[in-house]
């Protein structure tokens, strides 16, 4: 895209996105190519306590300009996921299995991220794969002046970009997520909370990148400015095209802005399907115990239903399926054999009952 493309965009009116029907995603969805492979992914943490499964047997195409939301409790490894796949991974966490293939959308050859050296990290880094992390000042850099870090970033990667153009796409990417471009001059601290995360998201986007990773990028602000920022990055990702890898542990945010959802439990994805399905034929009971807990903001104020227990420990596994010691319809096939993820009623599910139709048994009546 070029930089006229982004200073034409800034004019244009903010519309409120096309509400797409399940099938019409399906259909678009079927009809981009794969960007990102997920095969097999397993990640580990070494540490002296032993060996930590944090994230097991992940398997998933993230296609051109899909939102991916994965959605989980804390400690289902979500960021553990998110950093494997963005490469931010770290000591002591290690890919122990798997692997996760980008593929070029210019056509070049497909790269296994998990291999990549520094050199081919650091060519990537933005211009394919971009990352928004839940704080933004431990992510912009405090002591230099926002449009400094934009230009600085922009030229890295593209040499050939003048100071005064990188500076113009910064003020036109500042002003898309409503910041006013005169901000540039200001150092990071100067700005509220709300508007560093949104210069975080506008700095992420600017060298046009394939997929943006955002780690619970709006967990630290408030509702009106959640709502702000979220219209904000559906617009931009209309605009621009990018796909998205959104993780949080609010589901009912995530069928907002998805086309496909993922939940996580223990390491592993135990459902995946459309918003559609996630909100009104979950299939499993852990889905359906999240969707309690973060109930739609369209719904009736009711009691707000958590899921009763704790995530295990994952130092100490139960040997069949991760979710029993929680699950008020946890058989004996659930207490010896792990649920594979398999096909049920149009969705994906790892679960021995999975069903879309919720058991009675999964009302809570000490809440
Ligand atoms: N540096 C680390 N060393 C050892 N274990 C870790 C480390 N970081 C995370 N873990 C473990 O990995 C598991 C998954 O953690 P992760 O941070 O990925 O969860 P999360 O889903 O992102 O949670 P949250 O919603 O709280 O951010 C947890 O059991 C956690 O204790
Ligand atoms: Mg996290």
């Amino acid at each position: 895209m070029s930089d006229d493309t982004l200073t034409q965009q800034t004019d244009l009116d903010v519309g409120t996105p096309a509400v797409e029907t399940t099938a019409e995603i399906a259909a678009r969805l079927e009809a981009s190519p794969p960007l990102l492979v997920a095969d097999h992914l397993d990640v580990t943490y070494v540490t002296e306590d032993g060996e930590i499964p944090a994230c097991r047997d992940v398997n998933f195409t993230l296609h051109r300009g899909e939102i991916l939301g994965i959605a989980g409790e804390s400690a289902s490894g979500k960021s553990t996921l998110l950093n494997a796949l963005s490469r931010l991974q770290r000591p002591p966490a290690v890919t122990s299995g798997g692997s996760v293939t980008f593929h070029p959308t210019d056509g070049g050859e497909p790269l296994e991220l998990t291999a990549m050296n520094d050199e081919q990290l650091r060519r990537h880094r933005w211009t394919s794969l971009s990352i928004v992390m839940q704080s933004a000042m431990a992510s912009l850099n405090p002591v230099i002046k926002l449009g400094v870090q934009f230009t600085d970033v922009i030229r890295e990667h593209e040499p050939d970009v003048t100071k005064a153009q990188a500076r113009e796409r910064a003020g036109a990417l500042l002003e898309m997520v409503g910041i006013p471009r005169h901000r540039l001059s200001a150092f990071p601290f100067q700005l509220s909370g709300g508007m560093q995360q949104r210069a975080l998201i506008a700095l992420s986007l600017a060298c046009h990148p394939d997929v943006v990773f955002m780690d619970e990028p709006t967990t630290a602000v408030d509702v009106i400015m959640q709502r702000q920022i979220l219209s904000q990055i559906l617009q931009l990702q209309g605009r621009l095209g990018f796909a998205i890898v959104f993780i949080t542990h609010d589901l009912s945010l995530l069928m907002e802005i998805s086309d496909r959802i993922a939940i996580m439990y223990a390491g592993r994805f135990v459902e995946m399907g459309m918003p559609e399905q996630i909100h009104g034929a979950a299939l499993h009971p852990y889905t359906r115990g999240l969707r309690r807990s973060f109930p739609p903001l369209s719904e009736p104020i009711r009691r707000l239903e958590g899921i009763p227990g704790t995530p295990p420990d994952l130092l100490d596994l139960p040997t069949g399926c991760s979710f029993v010691p929680r699950c008020p319809l946890a058989t004996e096939i659930c207490r010896v054999e792990r649920p594979e993820l398999r096909e049920v009623d149009g969705g994906l599910a790892a679960c021995h009952h999975a069903s879309a139709t919720p058991d009675p048994r999964e009302e809570r009546t000490d809440a």
